[in-house]
């Protein structure tokens, strides 16, 4: 037989560009924003290039975003007050309610996704209300959430996206949406939500580190498969719209499981620590920013990933679009 010999298809640049397999588009990524109601922008130090941006400035930097083909945001609140049960986070004029009406009012085609959850707005940090014992109570942490959601909706998010890991989150908010004539408004689920140490940047940025213990109860052990699946299939069952896998490199194995098991479409989050590597190593010159950022998103939807939600969403459409 005659050599074989897979390298003629990589010659030339145009010749690879022809048989790439998987290729990054505009229309995978999704930005994450963070909001304040400060009135200054706010540089977040582990998170090079990423701020918190005051409300007035918010319609600047997303018109900016959309100019670059992106068509969806993930907006985080950083709030004023945060007590024992998270109620700014019901807020009609809490930071992301005020900040989804503005929004929604300028950008009509935008898709804007909430996160819904509760560690930034109480005092303990973490994911739900807490009982005597200091675990989730999840019957009052599901109803404050059917609240937040609404509210959510009710400001003219598209998507609600619950990332608290409370057994039933899906079920009550669709519930909640369904009954309250919101039956067109989805819901993207933090259905496969590890318990990761790849957060750290984020919780430094919005102040939600637990204030004791950790999120291991609830939060996905990162030695486990099929219990990613399983809850990947009770949140497509209970009426999730979208499915999410979150962190994103160090488990591109479930999100390609995932994949092959539901049907709606499948997000990956790349989180605020795997942009803080990419960036801290580049920054070293240690290696190519634009090039590893390339090549871990294709690696992400190469896994399987539809939809991509990365802080690096920009940088990434201006270098796709180039
Ligand atoms: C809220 C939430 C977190 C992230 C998204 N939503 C933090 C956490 O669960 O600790 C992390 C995002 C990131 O690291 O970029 N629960």
């Amino acid at each position: 037989m005659s050599l074989q010999k897979p390298s003629r298809l990589r010659r030339k640049a145009s010749l690879r560009n022809l048989v790439r397999e998987t290729r990054l588009s505009v229309d995978d990524l999704i930005r994450p924003i963070f909001v304040t109601h400060r009135n200054k922008r706010f540089e977040i130090k582990s998170m090079p290039g990423q701020f918190h941006f005051p409300l007035d400035e918010i319609e600047e930097t997303i018109e900016a975003t959309m100019k670059l083909g992106i068509n969806g945001i993930i907006l985080f609140g950083i709030p004023e007050t945060k007590d024992e049960m998270g109620t700014d986070c019901v807020n009609k004029n809490g930071i992301i309610q005020q900040a989804v009406k503005k929004i929604r009012g300028s950008f009509p085609e935008l898709i804007i996704i909430t996160d819904a959850c509760f560690c930034q707005y109480t005092i303990h940090g973490h994911c739900g209300i807490l009982d005597k014992n200091r675990s989730i109570d999840r019957k009052s942490s599901l109803k404050q959430l059917q609240k937040q959601a609404l509210s959510h909706v009710g400001a003219g998010a598209d998507f609600v996206a619950p990332s608290c890991m409370i057994d039933g989150m899906v079920k009550y908010i669709r519930e909640a949406f369904d009954n309250n004539g919101y039956e067109n408004r989805g819901i993207l689920s933090y259905a496969v939500k590890y318990g990761s140490a790849f957060y750290g940047p984020f919780r430094d940025a919005v102040d939600s580190a637990p204030r004791d213990g950790d999120r291991k109860s609830y939060q996905m052990d990162p030695g486990n498969v099929r219990e990613a699946l399983k809850e990947a299939q009770i949140d497509e069952n209970e009426g999730a719209d979208i499915i999410m896998v979150k962190p994103a490199l160090p488990y591109l194995d479930i999100i390609r499981l995932v994949k092959n098991q539901v049907c709606c479409p499948v997000a990956a989050y790349q989180v605020s620590g795997e942009y803080a590597m990419i960036k801290a190593a580049a920054q070293n010159n240690w290696i190519d920013e634009d090039e590893s950022m390339i090549e871990s998103l294709l690696g992400i939807k190469r896994a399987g990933a539809d939809i991509i939600i990365t802080y690096f969403a920009d940088a990434a459409a201006k270098l796709i679009t180039s």
